[in-house]
């Protein structure tokens, strides 16, 4: 049986989906406050018989940091596909991200050993690949490099890809993928969701710098197919296409036919409003909407090469435009 940590955000429901509609028996852990609502919803892009596929999980309430109830979760499991994470470039998360993000990931690796599982499936990020000094395409030989200075979130996905290494030195074998950007459906409130929202209502700003994005159906299908194949102990990146915040921007306003972002936000736009948006988040006692990492990063121009996939598996990505046709598709749904 499958295990699927994560199984209530974005990457974790659509694996869902996709394990099951592959006839595979999953069990998938879920919090208290997880909203299951939105995994039937997320299911309901790919179907109309939803609610059979989502009848199909076994859900076992657990947290990453609560080993007893992970241990419940673990029981006749032989697959893990470990999604689960926080996902923020707000300083003040630092601390719960390393509980969950770091912490956990000891957690599930601990398990994996202990049960002898036969292969765990951990979904890292492009934040953890090091950027080239050079205008060379960036590839998974580009090695963390301590002396860059780095943000919270890839601090945290680094030191659990170290856990995850560990569980390969102890029999379990182990796959890394490391997405760029993902864009999916559902989860509109949150993560780039939130991103087709503002677009559709009419947000202004946009900047130039270039990264690596990914559909979310892609990455799903390319996990099971490599937890499924003989590859072993080996990370991939998985980016469909490197573009410009610009670019991408303006081909989401295009397929929803409205307004293209007009404003274009320079460096020191950013670091202006970065430190503007800190000051009155800490007057206002609320979370701030940019962050250091992120106003910066939305100006860096990183090309990811996603070749070793594409040679592993013989892969073929869907183009980004399609990725966007369906999410916007799914978003007017949603209206
Ligand atoms: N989204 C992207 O663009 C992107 C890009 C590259 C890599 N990634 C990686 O992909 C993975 C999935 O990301 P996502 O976009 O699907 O994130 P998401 O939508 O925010 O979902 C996060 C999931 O993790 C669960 N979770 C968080 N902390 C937990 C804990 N302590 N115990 C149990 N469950 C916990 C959440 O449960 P609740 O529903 O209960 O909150 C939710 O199911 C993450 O590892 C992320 O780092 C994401």
């Amino acid at each position: 049986m499958i295990l699927v940590t994560g199984g209530t955000g974005l990457v974790g429901s659509h694996l869902l989906y996709h394990l099951v509609s592959k006839k595979n028996t999953v069990k998938a852990i879920y919090r208290e406050k997880s909203d299951l609502q939105k995994v039937k919803r997320v299911f309901s892009y790919y179907t109309d018989d939803f609610e059979v596929y989502f009848r199909k999980i076994n859900w076992v309430l657990a947290t990453l940091n609560d080993i007893t109830s992970l241990q419940n979760a673990f029981l006749n499991i032989t697959q893990v596909y470990h999604c689960a994470a926080i996902v923020s470039f707000n300083s003040k998360d630092y601390l719960e991200m390393r509980k969950s993000n770091i912490k956990g990931t000891t957690n599930i690796v601990n398990l994996c050993i202990s049960n002898q599982i036969d292969k765990l499936c951990y979904v890292s990020s492009i934040a953890t690949i090091e950027k080239s000094l050079n205008k060379n395409s960036i590839t998974e030989k580009n090695f963390w490099n301590t002396s860059v200075d780095k943000s919270d979130y890839a601090i945290t996905k680094h030191g659990a890809e170290m856990e995850v290494w560990r569980a390969s030195q102890e029999e379990v074998d182990v796959i890394i993928v490391n997405p760029g950007v993902i864009l999916g459906s559902g989860f509109w409130n949150k993560g780039t969701g939130n991103l087709f929202s503002k677009i559709y209502n009419g947000f202004k700003y946009y900047t130039t710098g270039v990264t690596g994005f990914v559909g979310v159906t892609d990455v799903v299908k390319i996990m099971i197919e490599l937890m499924d194949s003989k590859l072993k102990n080996e990370r991939y990146i998985l980016v469909s296409e490197n573009t410009s915040f610009k670019d991408l921007f303006f081909a989401i306003a295009d397929t929803f036919k409205v307004k293209r972002p007009s404003k274009k936000v320079t460096k020191i736009l950013s670091e202006i409003a970065w430190r503007i948006d800190l000051l009155k988040s800490s007057i206002l006692n609320s979370t701030p909407m940019l962050s250091k990492y992120s106003a910066r990063a939305s100006h860096n121009k990183n090309i990811f090469s996603s070749k070793k996939i594409q040679m592993a598996i013989n892969f073929t990505f869907e183009p980004l435009s399609e990725t966007i046709q369906t999410t916007c598709g799914d978003f007017i749904k949603d209206q």
